[in-house]
């Protein structure tokens, strides 16, 4: 057995981001429950990776609050909010062309465990995690910029998960995976949260929605338009949720 995820719970209270004068979330309020998968749905361009950078340290909101664990968290960077136990998978597959996969897992870890974790022990770590997101073999020395797209999503997710996150926060990050990948992936990520983790995903396709989400929250034109548990939601109210509104139809008589 693997140990407990230690619980944290993460809540958005009015959170507002523009840029310039596009206005990317507009007063978001969400509540994000411990120990469950928090979908977040919308269109292109409704605020859901804006969202994501205000919850890993990489744009810093224009107002409101963000609270973990009920106090209010101000962290202004990357490191900060992974000190926090956040880890975030950004829709943008970030890595080190020119290392090998192994170092690109370990990439931006704590100081600390790369020099008191021997390097033995360490690529085991990663080989072990690669392994359980992953049904295809990711060759562990191969440069990662040498390999397909979707091998270069498990490096980036298998980063996150190597930090062991109270809150892990994946952006579309399994749209190059295949099937019996992405399925792994999505085993895992349902294990953390039944463990105890937050886990906040953000995707746009109806199957991995009803596959992996406890509640979903649906956003549009940077605004929260509904959040909902999955069993009260069906595929066509989701779809209306997020469709644009469309001007009234005119009526005669
Ligand atoms: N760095 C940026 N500069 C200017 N506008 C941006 C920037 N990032 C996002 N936007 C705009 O903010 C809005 C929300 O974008 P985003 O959060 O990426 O949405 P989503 O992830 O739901 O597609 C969009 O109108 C987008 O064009
Ligand atoms: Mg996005």
């Amino acid at each position: 057995m693997t140990p407990d995820v230690p619980s944290a719970s993460l809540a958005v209270d009015a959170i507002s981001k523009r840029y310039g004068e596009t206005v990317a979330l507009d007063g978001v309020s969400i509540d994000f429950r411990p120990g469950s998968v928090h979908t977040i749905l919308g269109e292109n361009g409704s605020g859901k990776s804006t969202l994501v950078k205000l919850l890993s340290g990489v744009v810093f909101k224009d107002s409101g609050r963000l609270l973990v664990d009920d106090v209010p968290f101000e962290g202004r960077t990357p490191a900060q909010f992974s000190a926090r136990g956040f880890a975030t998978v950004f829709q943008e597959v970030l890595i080190a062309p020119d290392r090998t996969v192994t170092d690109n897992v370990l990439l931006g870890m704590d100081r600390l465990f790369v020099r008191t974790v021997p390097r033995q022990h360490r690529e085991a770590r990663v080989a072990e995690m690669l392994k359980r997101i992953a049904v295809s073999a990711v060759p562990p020395d191969a440069l990662a910029g040498s390999l397909p797209l979707a091998q270069q999503q498990l490096i980036v997710i298998a980063r996150a998960l190597v930090r062991d996150p109270r809150i892990l926060i994946l952006d579309e990050a399994t749209a190059a995976l295949d099937h019996a990948d992405r399925e792994a992936v999505f085993v895992e990520v349902e294990r953390r949260a039944r463990a105890g983790g937050l886990v906040l995903f953000i995707s746009h396709r109806m199957d991995e929605v009803f596959r992996l989400s406890d509640r979903i929250s649906v956003l549009r034109s940077g605004r929260l338009v509904k959040t909902l548990a999955r069993g009260d939601a069906t595929t066509d109210e989701l779809l209306a949720l997020m469709a644009p509104v469309r001007p009234p139809e005119a009526h005669h008589g």
